[in-house]
């Protein structure tokens, strides 16, 4: 896992959800939801707010911008074309693992999986 980077805590981001963490030039929004993590470019790709503000809502995040929906799982804005690019995601004895780099970019899937709890 030399090119992964550890990022947070799995409890940190049960409490409240959600964990905005900077690396190097790039903020990166975290997201827990339904037992997986999720990380996100932390700068909407419609007007580039902060997601790391945004609610998360039955799988879905929304935008303190304009309110889109972005699914967690696709990085897929609803009723659009956009995705929102994000980052690939592991959970290893409770630690929260990114791999940062460019974003994946559509239409390639978005974000990984948890992978242990
Ligand atoms: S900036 Fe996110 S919906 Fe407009």
């Amino acid at each position: 896992m030399s090119d992964w980077v550890k990022v947070a805590e799995l409890t940190e981001l049960s409490r409240r959800g959600k964990k905005l963490v900077v690396l190097g030039d790039e903020r990166v929004a975290l997201f827990h939801d339904d037992g997986e993590v999720f990380a996100f470019r932390d700068a909407c790709v419609h007007k580039g707010r902060p997601l790391s503000r945004g609610t998360l809502l039955r799988g879905r995040l929304i935008c303190p911008g304009h309110q889109w929906a972005f699914d967690l799982r696709t990085g897929r804005a609803d009723d659009r074309d956009d995705h929102q690019p994000g980052f690939p995601v592991r959970v290893v004895d409770g630690g929260v693992w990114i791999r940062p780099g460019a974003p994946a970019a559509p239409p390639a899937p978005l974000t990984a999986r948890t992978v242990q709890e």
